[in-house]
């Protein structure tokens, strides 16, 4: 398997050593990957004034998967928006058709009390959010900023979704929900917006074939609420790209820190980019602090959806499992008694568990 591993800016390049360490770990034991790094994001603008070079697409392209750590800096905020590292980002996903992306929400029992919110309400959370990637107001045209007859600007962005985006997205979730609980909590704003009344009525032609799921609708203000007042009642959540960019980084502070949720961007065949949910935080680069369990459970998703190798996946979940009960904690996740460790530390305390 070749795997094209784009660390990028921020803690990226800290928390995919620690995957690349976990694959290296893997490799001792008779795995075969083979790994090419490329610059992505602010440090592909560094290498190739662009913040997606040809280079790094033509070898994402090529692999058989992308290993992603995050995007962006704030030095980078007054550059023209085309050359910004968010739009490598959304080039990456667009141009690989990584319409598909999975951010399972998973609470580590020992984790309970991490969260900020009380155990009770989080203890034994297991949600899988199924965010549109590749439409919605992130790409829909007509967009830009412009100056009006009265000399004022306007910003412009459009919201819009077809049937066939609609429908694949929604067939996942469906999929997703079969092997789990049977349940699809599809996310809009069908009061107010026309994009999302298609949506749900996509959704509700979709759950005809699928007569053991149940499907539920709510509106994306109710789910936000209920997202904190009652989260174990979610099995699978599905929405378009900006509610689920949103929801996402809510649901994974139920999990007691953004750095623990793992994602999977998939193409209709499977091709993946696995990266963590969590952005670069250019805050705490290079300190060698932040959490790399999104990144190495990312990897664990990675051989579940796209080599099919459930086995390996489990090893690496077991893993993250096993150093979580030993007491391991990065600082965003830490609580008295435990051990404190670095980035690096808890992916040296991974390799040792596998
Ligand atoms: C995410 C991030 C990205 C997004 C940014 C960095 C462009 O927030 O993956 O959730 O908005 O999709
Ligand atoms: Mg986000």
């Amino acid at each position: 398997m070749k795997l094209a591993v784009l660390p990028g800016d921020g803690i990226g390049p800290e928390i995919v050593a620690q995957a690349v360490k976990v694959l290296d770990a893997l490799r001792h034991d008779g795995l075969q990957v083979e790994m090419e790094e490329a610059p992505i994001g602010g440090a592909g603008y560094e290498a190739a004034k662009d913040p997606l070079p040809e280079a790094t697409f033509k070898l994402a392209q090529e692999a058989d998967a992308v290993l992603l750590g995050a995007v962006g800096d704030w030095k980078y905020d007054s550059l023209p928006r085309d050359l910004r590292p968010e739009r490598g980002l959304l080039r990456i996903r667009k141009g690989l058709n990584l319409f598909a992306n999975l951010r399972p929400a998973l609470l580590y029992p020992e984790l309970a009390s991490a969260s900020t919110l009380k155990p009770e309400v989080v203890a034994g959370l297991d949600l899988m959010i199924v965010r549109e990637l590749t439409g919605d107001i992130y790409f829909g045209q007509p967009r830009g900023i412009s100056t009006l007859e009265d000399g004022q600007r306007e910003g412009i962005n459009t919201m819009r979704y077809n049937e066939t985006e609609i429908r694949r997205i929604g067939r996942i979730a469906f999929d997703i929900a079969m092997k789990r609980n049977k349940k699809v909590c599809s996310v809009d704003k069908a009061n107010v917006l026309e994009s999302t009344e298609l949506w749900r009525q996509v959704m509700i032609e979709i759950a005809r074939d699928y007569p053991e799921v149940e499907l539920s609708h709510m509106y994306v203000d109710n789910a936000a609420m209920q997202l904190v007042r009652a989260p174990k009642q979610f099995d699978v959540m599905v929405t378009g790209n900006i509610f689920g960019d949103i929801l996402s980084d809510e649901a994974s502070m139920l999990t007691g820190s953004i750095g623990m949720l793992p994602s999977a961007s998939l193409d209709e065949h499977n091709k993946g980019m696995y990266e963590p949910s969590h952005g670069s935080a250019p805050d705490i680069a290079g300190k060698d602090i932040a959490n790399p369990l999104a990144t190495i459970l990312s990897v664990a998703m990675m051989f579940k959806y796209s080599f099919d190798d459930e086995a390996t996946a489990s090893r690496i979940d077991n893993a993250v499992k096993k150093v979580i009960a030993a007491g391991y904690r990065t600082g965003d996740i830490w609580t008295e008694g435990c051990t404190k460790v670095s980035c690096s530390g808890m992916g040296d305390a991974v390799v040792a568990a596998l």
